[in-house]
């Protein structure tokens, strides 16, 4: 949610500003805007509601000149989605201007003493506030201290407030970190600042991970401050693995389509997992008397499903709990329970609140993420890594894939079985390519059978949550109504909607589940509806039929079939799957 990007160097800043912030756009946005600048030292902005691109072809962003300058993504919080609220905005004497994630909380008591000291606003954002206080506080300063006047400004305001401050006089761009990311590039003679590595991977793979209350002052330097001490800091400089090329499109006419053809590869790197890191964690787990086990939307899914494969595999309770409903189970929690985060971003704000609460009651707190230095993998004692690459397209294909790999792979360490795990894991691995060798199948599948008002997924024991998860992703991306239920529930409810010409996708692991599966296949059947069958055997009660590789774990693979399935539904439909209506990437606001 929401994309900040600064840059100050010796290249003009615009073309630069626009390419990184067409990279935060998978984030998610309701309008944009760039300040610099220019030749004669004048702030110069230009924004708009809408698209990147639509806003530039009636602004033209790239016609701002100078080489400093800050952009943003705005998701609006406060204030309507308007050309006048969007972001940045500057000081009345213009001698800044400020972008701005998250939400300030105080805005109304700072705005009433503002106006009443004679600013005036434009806004009716609670950013704005964030650069009128600045100014104001700077003119009582007689315009000296910047630093001493953002610290004052870190104590007084509440809420979250990252924020890049664009200052014409001493040309120069103070990036300050409190709860959303906020991230330094360190370039060739030249400096990022941006809520996220990918929008300047393409420029320098050398970053600083600020912390809260960090503020770093870049101009021909990057000097990094904390203010809450007012000290100068030796931050540590991080060289991030990923690649320019990780995150474009390589040829593929989506992101999403490129990430689910991904798995293939990453699904390897996800079980190389650090031996030493695993088996701590490992042990944390096993030594737990409780483990509620956290994540939103498909990394909720993940929890479910690892839910399972720890009963099954493992004999162990882990109880998966929605970030949202966390603290419906508050009282549960206390020292001796571990919270297990799952995240692809690392950011999303129902999770972290359930990490900020649990840690309140003395609980340990472990994780599994994609983004690293993200917020929730330096809140945890303990964590692992996705390794899965950065993830663009805002529905998550192939971080959830290696989360439900990495999950089972612990539940078979916790039983002590981790080598019968690997050879299972790498078998499932070892076929992934078939199961894409399927996207032409799928294609006619979702032209001529799926493309429904309707869509129905059953499943039992863990390929129930790979269902729900199937469902969230048409529901996601193809605008289409899904509902994914446990087989066994037909008949207390669902039966009544199943009526002829109606399409139920039927998961059907060759495992313990089968002959209820068919049970409620015959069900459906009987009542004139009609089964697309995802299973590694030709049934006779399916109509259509999906085939997957016999494996150990066989839902695992119907994955990455579910996924193809809600992508091509979403083309054929029209839709853009990179940027599902509404949706941002990551969640940053309760
Ligand atoms: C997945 O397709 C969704 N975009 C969404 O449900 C996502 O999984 C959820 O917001 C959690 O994100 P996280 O994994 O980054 O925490
Ligand atoms: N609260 C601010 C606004 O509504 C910032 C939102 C954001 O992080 O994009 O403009």
């Amino acid at each position: 949610m929401c994309g900040i990007i600064g840059y100050v160097g010796k290249k003009t800043a615009s073309p630069i500003l626009y390419d990184s912030l067409k990279k935060l756009e998978y984030r998610g946005y309701d309008s944009c805007g760039v300040a610099t600048v220019n030749g004669d030292g004048e702030i110069e902005l230009k924004k708009g509601v809408g698209r990147i691109e639509s806003v530039d072809k009636k602004v033209d962003f790239k016609s701002l000149t100078g080489k400093i300058g800050i952009a943003h993504t705005r998701w609006a919080t406060h204030g309507k989605v308007e050309t006048r609220n969007a972001h940045p905005f500057t000081s009345c004497n213009r001698h800044y201007a400020l972008v701005h994630n998250g939400i300030l909380e105080n805005y109304v008591e700072l705005k009433k003493e503002l106006v009443k000291k004679g600013h005036t606003f434009t806004s009716s954002t609670d950013t704005e506030v964030l650069v009128h206080l600045i100014e104001e506080k700077m003119a009582h300063d007689d315009n000296s201290n910047l630093i001493k006047i953002i610290t004052e400004v870190s104590q007084e305001a509440k809420g979250a407030f990252t924020f890049l401050l664009l200052d014409k006089v001493r040309k120069e761009i103070y990036a300050f970190r409190k709860d959303s990311p906020l991230i330094i590039g360190l370039g060739d003679n030249e400096f990022f600042a941006s809520s996220d590595i990918t929008s300047f991977l393409e420029y320098t793979n050398k970053a600083i991970i600020l912390e809260n209350y960090q503020l770093a002052v870049l101009n021909e330097d990057c000097i990094v401050y904390d203010v809450s001490t007012g000290l100068k800091i030796k931050p540590k400089v991080s060289t991030i693995d990923w690649t320019a090329e990780q995150a474009s499109k390589s040829g593929y006419p989506h992101f999403m389509l490129k990430e689910i053809f991904e798995e293939v590869e990453i699904s390897k790197h996800s079980l190389e997992q650090d031996p030493v890191k695993l088996k701590a964690m490992i042990e944390v787990l096993k030594k737990s008397k409780k483990v509620f086990i956290l994540g939103s939307g498909t990394s909720y899914r993940a929890c479910l499903l690892a839910s399972i494969y720890f009963a099954q595999i493992a004999g162990k309770q882990i109880t998966p709990v929605l970030g949202s409903e966390y603290k419906t189970y508050q009282n549960l929690v206390d020292k001796d329970t571990v919270i297990f985060a799952i995240s692809q971003s690392g950011e999303t704000a129902d999770v972290l609140e359930g990490i900020y609460l649990a840690k309140e009651k003395g609980a340990r707190v472990v994780s599994l993420v994609n983004v690293m230095g993200s917020t929730i993998m330096r809140e945890s004692d303990q964590y692992l890594t996705l390794n899965a690459g950065p993830e663009i397209a805002v529905a998550s294909t192939k971080a959830f894939t290696s989360q439900v790999l990495i999950l089972t792979l612990l539940a078979y360490g916790l039983a002590d079985k981790l080598n019968e795990g690997k050879d299972n894991l790498n078998e499932i691995v070892s076929v992934l390519d078939q199961v894409m060798n399927l996207s032409e199948t799928l294609v006619k599948l979702a032209k001529d059978v799926l493309n429904k008002d309707d869509l129905y997924l059953i499943g039992r024991g863990s390929s129930y949550p790979v269902a729900m998860e199937g469902e969230l992703k048409i529901k996601e991306i193809a605008y289409i109504h899904a509902d994914a239920l446990a087989g066994g529930e037909l008949k207390h409810h669902t039966l009544a909607l199943i009526v002829p010409g109606v399409t139920c996708l039927a998961l059907v692991p060759n495992d313990q589940t089968k002959d209820d599966m068919i049970n409620n296949i015959m069900q459906i059947k009987a009542r004139g509806g009609e089964i697309i069958g995802i299973s590694s055997e030709n049934l006779d009660v399916f109509d259509y039929y999906i085939p997957i590789p016999q494996v150990h774990l066989e839902s695992i693979l119907m994955i990455p079939v579910l996924q193809m399935i809600s992508y091509y539904l979403s083309v054929i439909r029209g839709n853009d799957p990179d940027f599902p209506r509404n949706l941002a990437k990551s969640v940053t606001v309760l």
